[in-house]
């Protein structure tokens, strides 16, 4: 069973912001990448406390108790602490039986700790099985480098797995280019400390987000169709039995290419990527649960999630989805008036 839930930031920044930040304006942006705003994590915050409204978002959606989780996967390229952070969620979620450890694998790390989870449930080692993606790169983009702060924002997105059978994960492929590495990178910098004649030690630290965009361009257009293509083909399966392909959500150019080079209907292509910008590894959660709450996404639709990004990595996984409803009544006992119930309608997805 699995239950999809998100949290973004309060704060937005438009293009128009943007625009009196660095040399570049709401057409250029709007034109080159289709976003329009993105949100942004505010002063007093950090990622574990959206990765924690992410996952208990989730969790209300599902009947799984935190004690009942059995392993946090964390998929960050901005961890509060660079020893990883999910463990400070599985303390704040209650999660008092789960293992919980990071993956880092910038925009694909979503996908990347889809198919690790899905490895120990198809073994039966763990039963459920809760899995965060959560980026805050505006705290590692260089707001004056016009060329990577317009394009990312905030977010975090949960998805709660548990093995069901038949096997509703269809299928996946995952690659990695390592020679392109160079192409978009968040590197260490290097500052020497010279203790004595004998003795040098690096003092970490990070730099900015770093870019080469037509490069990044071109290999997301030209290798996400082909492993889309290959996962499908693994499993005996073509284009046409797929409902709706769910990309990382980085740029509608990019999105639009991938579709039209599979010959892939553009209303099946699901993106909101117009209202939160390039969310990294909290993508596709993100944009997975809107889509349920709106209805988009039925039962046993087949979806074809893709991720890509720095590494350079790109993998896809194929789902077919059953969807549920839960419905929880809530019973009041107000002073001074008469009892009452609610209802809170929680859409649920079924792998
Ligand atoms: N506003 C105005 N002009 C700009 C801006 C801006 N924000 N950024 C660049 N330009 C200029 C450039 O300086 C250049 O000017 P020049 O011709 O005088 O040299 C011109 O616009 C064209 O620049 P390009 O880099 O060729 O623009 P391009 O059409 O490639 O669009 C973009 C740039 C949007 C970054 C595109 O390359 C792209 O989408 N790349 C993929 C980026 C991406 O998705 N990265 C995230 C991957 S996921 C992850 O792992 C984090």
């Amino acid at each position: 069973m699995v239950s999809v839930g998100s949290a973004v930031p309060d704060i937005n920044v438009s293009n128009q912001q943007l625009s009196q930040l660095v040399d570049t304006s709401d057409e250029w942006i709007t034109a080159r990448t289709g976003i329009k705003n993105r949100k942004i994590l505010g002063t007093n915050q950090s990622l574990v406390d959206l990765a924690v409204k992410a996952a208990e978002n989730t969790l209300s959606k599902s009947s799984i108790k935190p004690e009942e989780i059995d392993l946090i996967i964390l998929a960050t390229s901005s961890a509060d602490d660079l020893f990883g952070s999910a463990g400070q969620i599985q303390k704040r979620i209650g999660a008092s039986n789960a293992a919980a450890f990071d993956v880092t694998a910038a925009c694909s790390g979503f996908i990347v700790s889809l198919i690790i989870a899905h490895q120990f449930l198809a073994t039966r080692t763990y039963n459920n099985i809760l899995i965060i993606g959560a980026d805050v790169l505006s705290r590692w983009v260089n707001w004056l480098d016009r060329n990577t702060c317009i394009l990312f924002g905030d977010a975090a997105g949960a998805m709660l797995l548990k093995s069901s059978s038949p096997d509703n994960l269809l299928g996946f492929k995952l690659k990695t280019n390592g020679k392109n590495n160079h192409d978009l990178v968040l590197p260490q910098t290097s500052k020497y400390k010279k203790f004595t004649s004998d003795l040098t030690i690096v003092q970490g630290g990070y730099n900015y987000i770093s870019m080469n965009g037509r490069e990044v361009y071109k290999f997301a257009t030209s290798e996400v169709p082909k492993i889309i293509q290959n996962t499908l083909e693994l499993i005996d399966m073509v284009l046409t039995q797929v409902d709706w392909l769910v990309l990382h959500q980085a740029n509608k150019r990019i999105l639009k290419t991938i579709a039209d080079k599979l010959g892939f209907p553009n209303d099946k292509l699901i993106s909101n990527l117009e209202l939160y910008g390039n969310t990294s590894a909290a993508s596709l959660p993100l944009v997975l649960d809107e889509a349920i709450q709106d209805n988009k996404i039925k039962t046993n639709d087949i979806i074809v999630l893709a991720g890509f990004g720095a590494g350079l990595t790109w993998g896809a996984v194929v789902v077919r989805v059953r969807c549920s409803t839960k419905i929880i009544i809530k019973f009041h006992s107000l002073e001074n008036s008469n009892n009452s119930y609610s209802f809170e309608v929680n859409k649920t997805m079924i792998f």
